[in-house]
């Protein structure tokens, strides 16, 4: 009896230490190993900027795979139902088909889910630039009331700490299960900045593996000259400039864009210019996603714009219009249509890993 009393008192103090070390001791079994391995972006160096990688947050595959999960994963939302990937669909290049996505409590965003290609390279984040790093930026959706909403990052932290998957994913990521908000957002920008889409026809075509057909080459013409004037704000290579401008939609805001950051009148209805790459892939378009299709774009762009006082210079067809014929209209879809790589959006490594 004595025996079988001591047998369970021994047991629960061995239970007890285990489970404290699991939940509150940053060198648990599984940390002493730390030992992630390092990984480097591989990318078109000639035609992309050097990545926006900070020192202390270099890549690992650990790291890679903690973000990947997180970023699959509805623990981050208050309420437990909603993920960065709602919004951000792989199959749309990460962005969404809908002008405006839906939060926890199916509450509707402001603004169209852009996109996220090659992020990386880019040095201003959201529609208009208010996050000025990876990191920054992937912070803001899970405060944001409509988003994930999460009032305290001590909410989110306990739920993720009570989780042996991610006690795992974070010793190996991090060498600690001492889990905090800046390791959730390290691991998300890790996982966001590799994907890389730099194989699509106009890739191959450029690396000199396929030749582009007639019609797409004279897209390519429009698209690159004076003639359909895209290339200043879109320009070949991450097809973004990085840079805001108002490229016309409208001649009154309802959403101030750019202006909302700086407080510079001159910003007014300003927006960030989005990458092209894959843009068969993610209508609708602009930042509230008015047009459905690309034949509606290249018919504002055809009309000129409307005039307003912070209409960017670049628009030089404001009140004229580019006057494109139906063909050349037709060739300049069929040169942004290949922009589209199956490879990026089929990408194994870049899917939900549960
Ligand atoms: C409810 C839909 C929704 C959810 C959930 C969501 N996003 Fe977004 N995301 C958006 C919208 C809308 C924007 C544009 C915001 C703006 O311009 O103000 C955006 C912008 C971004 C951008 C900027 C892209 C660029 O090129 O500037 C990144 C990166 C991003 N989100 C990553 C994430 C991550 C990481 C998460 C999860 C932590 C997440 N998003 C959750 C809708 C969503
Ligand atoms: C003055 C700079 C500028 C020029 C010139 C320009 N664009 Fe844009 N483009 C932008 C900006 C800024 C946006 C986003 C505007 C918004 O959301 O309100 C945009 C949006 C787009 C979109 C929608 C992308 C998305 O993900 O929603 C497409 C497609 C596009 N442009 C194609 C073109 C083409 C084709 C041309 C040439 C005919 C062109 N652009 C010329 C700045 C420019």
């Amino acid at each position: 009896m004595r025996d079988y009393i001591s047998f369970i008192f021994f047991s629960l103090i061995v239970f007890m230490i285990l489970s404290g070390c699991y939940k509150y001791n940053p060198v648990c079994e599984s940390c002493v190993e730390y030992n992630p391995t390092p990984i480097s972006l591989i990318y078109p160096f000639a035609s992309f900027p050097a990545p926006n990688t900070p020192p202390w947050n270099q890549l690992t595959e650990e790291g890679v795979n903690l973000g990947r999960h997180l970023f699959y994963d509805p623990i981050l939302s208050s309420d437990n139902t909603v993920s960065c990937a709602s919004c951000h669909k792989q199959e749309y290049a990460f962005g969404d088909n809908t002008q405006y996505s839906f939060g926890i409590n199916q509450s509707l965003g402001e603004r169209n889910a852009p996109t996220i290609i090659n992020i990386a390279f880019h040095t201003a984040f959201d529609w208009d630039g208010k996050s000025s790093s990876v990191e920054d930026q992937a912070s803001r959706p899970i405060f944001n009331e409509i988003e994930l909403h999460n009032n305290n990052w001590s909410e989110v932290i306990n739920r993720i700490k009570m989780s042996e998957l991610y006690l795992d994913l974070f010793c190996a990521a991090f060498g600690t299960s001492d889990i905090d908000s800046s390791h959730v957002l390290k691991a998300i920008a890790q996982f966001e900045r590799t994907l890389i889409s730099d194989n699509s026809k106009f890739d191959q075509y450029l690396r000199g593996e396929v030749v582009l057909s007639p019609e797409e080459i004279r897209g390519f013409n429009i698209y690159s000259t004076e003639r359909g004037d895209c290339f200043h704000c879109h320009p070949i290579g991450l097809f973004t400039n990085n840079m805001f401008h108002n490229n016309g939609i409208d001649s009154q805001f309802e959403d101030l864009g750019r202006y909302n950051v700086t407080n510079n009148m001159l910003d007014q209805g300003a927006f960030k210019s989005p990458s092209l790459r894959n843009i068969e892939f993610s209508a609708p378009y602009m930042h509230d996603g008015r047009f459905e299709t690309l034949e509606q774009v290249i018919d504002h762009y055809d009309f000129g714009g409307y005039d307003s006082p912070t209409v960017d210079p670049l628009m030089k067809y404001i009140g004229i219009g580019l006057m494109l014929t139906e063909q050349e209209k037709t060739d300049l879809k069929a040169f942004l249509l290949t922009l589209s790589d199956e490879s990026f959006i089929n990408n194994a490594d870049f899917s939900n890993p549960f």
